[in-house]
């Protein structure tokens, strides 16, 4: 047996470098305030450690770089796109593979014909863009998560779990003939990264076939759940990570992915599936609003990286040392004593900021000031994920708060090192000294949809 080392070893050495800004307090204050509070509103350049988002902020190898340069961008028929067809026919068993831009355009394309007027699609928890994409169809977006998976602090092997129960029960209340699909998330997103067991997957199918309902995987992060099956449920210690991956790919009928995340690129999506039929409508509207089949708003270079992406992936030190570094992370911050959503997922940390800052009200946005605070200690940006990204005003103006205050700091593939996450948990620790605060802030401006983007701020 191979020894286990304490040091987070990055399994690559690094080819080209891009400087970071190293910024003073003063200037980060300045920034921020210019900034309406709201980092999203931050120039890149005026952030040291970049935690908004893992979606298309990974790095390339020199092998996907040496394959932007051999892309084909031929509009038909592409060397590269043949190349990324067969990698993903290979990993899905699915006949039928499209290109898109990014995950959002397969959702649109296939919620679109699945979804209208009368329609419930179900799912362990939708994303924020794939209930967008099913809502502007007139349809419904049930999330059904298992109770026990909403305790934070309980560890569980699989919160990303669908209640299959309540599955069950909203199929046959609604009728099977108005589902427009069951949607399972893997890893599950909006719930924190947590990973879906395959157990849970092939009672789905099974739920599936019993009343003739579509399953759908969006399994942008199917690597990092592969990672998770293979550690935590009995029988799959022998498998490899892509046999696995493709074990459960193999259980839908349909599987959407943004490449962004696990196909360890900047741009891309996929859209698969398994009927000829419903494979014909999907193409009809992919001609009209992406491309021609074989390129699907991707330059051939961008196919081409995609393919060596989505082989990289699997490899095995890279995914031990992915999943280990957003583990080590989250193990620290919580040994000093911060609030996290545990067992710690696969992208990323999710900080309780409500539970941080107890006396700041949540009308005030206790997770906005943990993510100002972030930065304006040490240039770290990251996203509140409660009561900004998803209060409500209820009949009466007042205000609904998100069920949680939560901060997510999600991380970037093969981006910073473990002298960069030292750093993070070293900020986080100035931050916990000073945040004797019972005051947060006021929104001083927001648009009519997805505030959190655009909102200004000013302290109360
Ligand atoms: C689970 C899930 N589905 C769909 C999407 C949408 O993909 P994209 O941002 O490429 O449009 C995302 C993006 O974060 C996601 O996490």
């Amino acid at each position: 047996m191979e020894k286990v080392r304490k040091t987070l070893c990055e399994p690559f050495r690094i080819k080209a470098v891009e400087p970071l800004t190293v910024t003073t307090n003063d200037y980060r204050r300045r920034a921020l305030e210019e900034a309406g509070f709201n980092p999203f509103l931050l120039r890149s350049v005026d952030v040291f450690i970049d935690l908004l988002t893992d979606s298309g902020t990974g790095a390339m190898s020199d092998r996907q770089w040496a394959g932007i340069m051999t892309g084909d961008e031929s509009y038909a028929g592409a060397r590269s796109w043949l190349r990324l067809e067969k990698t993903v026919k290979e990993l899905t068993r699915m006949p039928f593979v499209f290109p898109t831009h990014q995950g959002r355009a397969a959702e649109r394309i296939l919620y679109g014909i699945l979804g209208g007027q009368g329609k419930t699609f179900i799912s362990n928890t939708h994303f924020d863009t794939t209930r967008a994409n099913i809502e502007f169809t007139g349809a419904e977006a049930i999330d059904v998560m298992p109770e026990a998976a909403k305790d934070e602090e309980v560890f569980l092997p699989f919160k990303g779990n669908i209640d299959l129960l309540q599955a069950e029960e909203l199929i046959l209340e609604k009728g099977p003939g108005n589902i427009g699909a069951v949607i399972i998330t893997v890893t599950n997103n909006s719930a924190g990264g947590q990973p879906v067991s395959m157990a849970n997957v092939k009672s789905l199918r099974g739920l599936c076939d019993k009343y003739g309902v579509k399953l759908v995987i969006d399994g942008c992060r199917i690597a990092e759940n592969a990672f998770f099956v293979h550690e935590r449920e009995e029988g799959y210690q022998n498998k490899t990570y892509r046999e696995i991956a493709s074990e459960m790919l193999a259980l839908g009928d349909a599987f959407i992915m943004s490449a962004k995340k696990d196909g360890l690129v900047n741009i891309g999506g996929l859209l698969c599936l398994k009927d000829e039929n419903l494979a014909q409508q999907c193409r009809n509207q992919l001609i009209i609003s992406e491309g021609f089949t074989t390129y699907g708003g991707l330059a051939g270079r961008d196919m081409e990286a995609l393919a060596i992406g989505l082989d990289e992936v699997f490899d095995p030190d890279y995914l031990r040392y992915r999943i280990r570094s957003t583990t080590y992370l989250g193990e620290h911050l919580r040994s000093m004593g911060i609030p996290v959503v545990w067992p710690i997922g696969g992208h990323a940390v999710y900080v309780d900021a409500g539970k941080l800052y107890p006396a700041i009200p949540k009308d005030q946005f206790p997770g906005q000031v943990l993510v100002c605070d972030l930065y304006l200690a040490g240039g770290i940006r990251c996203v509140e994920v409660g009561s900004v990204m998803f209060g409500k005003r209820g009949e009466r103006g007042e205000f609904i708060p998100a069920p949680r205050e939560l901060v997510r700091l999600a991380i970037p593939r093969r981006v910073y090192t473990q002298s960069h996450i030292d750093y993070v948990i070293e900020v986080f620790g100035d931050t916990l000294e000073q945040r004797q605060k019972d005051r947060g802030f006021r929104i001083a401006w927001e648009p009519p949809f997805l505030r959190h983007f655009t909102a200004r701020f000013s302290a109360v």
